[in-house]
């Protein structure tokens, strides 16, 4: 069973949204025109961006539960298949912008994957793409910190093996890119604060939504019980004015051209 299987409601419920902080940038470094390519695209967030902007755009995700919330999120005009990276289901330099937002931290194989992001692109297109740093963004230390303290039986690792694997930081990703034959524009962290409110957020954990909905769904109902009691309470550090909650967030950003 894929990670992403059956999740896709509670992802748009909770992940999505803190996806989303990275589309305008995302937006702004491919704004060159030509067919855009989101690949990934989750519950649709950032090809309806792109759609909004004018852009003629073609959305791809393996997950057929992902298809069919992106076709209900965007206009007819956008067209939404099923595919995967590093075996796109398109014809070589077809776009004339890529992105990937949080996609390469979730594939068996990043740098073929990579290959395959600037084998659709191109020549000169932009292309995209963010990925979660190492370091956990405080919602998911409060998680793991809550589920030690429950008690909680660990998951298998999710690790790619040594010679798949690539350093989760800006340094990290340009490599790859530069080894994947793109030409790197731009690798830095970016920012920005998530809003979001704690019932949403354990919505998307309990729904089963990456690393934690894992761990958190092959827990027993007393041990979930007592990971939510505590995670509730760190999450409550970061309870916002208006009662949600506001947590500070860093991702990697890589700016690519095919050559
Ligand atoms: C964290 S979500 C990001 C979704 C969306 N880009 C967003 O910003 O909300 C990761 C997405 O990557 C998709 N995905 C997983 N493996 C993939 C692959 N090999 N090629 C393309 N997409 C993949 C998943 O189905 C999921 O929709």
């Amino acid at each position: 069973m894929s990670t992403w299987e059956g999740v896709a409601e509670a992802y748009r419920r909770s992940f999505a949204t803190l996806c989303a902080g990275a589309i305008p940038t995302l937006l702004a470094a491919t704004a060159t025109g030509g067919d855009h390519l989101d690949v990934g695209c989750g519950s649709g967030d950032l090809a309806l961006a792109a759609a909004r902007e004018g852009r003629r755009v073609l959305a791809v995700d393996p997950d057929p539960g992902m298809v069919a919330m992106t076709r209900a999120a965007v206009p007819e005009a956008v067209r939404v298949v099923a595919g995967a990276a590093p075996t796109l289901p398109l014809p070589d330099g077809s776009f004339g912008a890529v992105t990937a937002n949080f996609v390469v931290n979730h594939v068996p194989d990043p740098r073929a994957t990579l290959r395959d992001l600037a084998r659709v692109a191109a020549p000169s297109a932009p292309v995209a793409m963010t990925i979660w740093p190492s370091v956990p963004g405080p919602h998911l230390a409060a998680y793991a910190e809550a589920s030690r303290a429950a008690g909680a039986v660990p998951t298998p690792s999710t690790r790619l093996p040594d010679h798949l694997d690539f350093p989760r930081s800006a340094e990290g990703l340009a490599g790859l890119a530069q080894e994947s034959g793109l030409r790197v524009e731009q690798a830095e962290e970016i920012g920005w604060t998530w809003r979001i409110s704690a019932d949403d957020l354990m919505a998307g954990i309990a729904g089963g939504v990456g690393g934690a909905g894992s761990t958190h769904r092959a827990q027993s109902a007393a041990v979930r019980t007592e990971i939510e009691s505590r995670v509730r309470e760190l999450w409550s550090r970061f309870a916002a004015v208006d009662g949600g909650l506001a947590f500070p967030v860093t991702a990697v950003l890589l700016v690519a051209s095919r050559p």
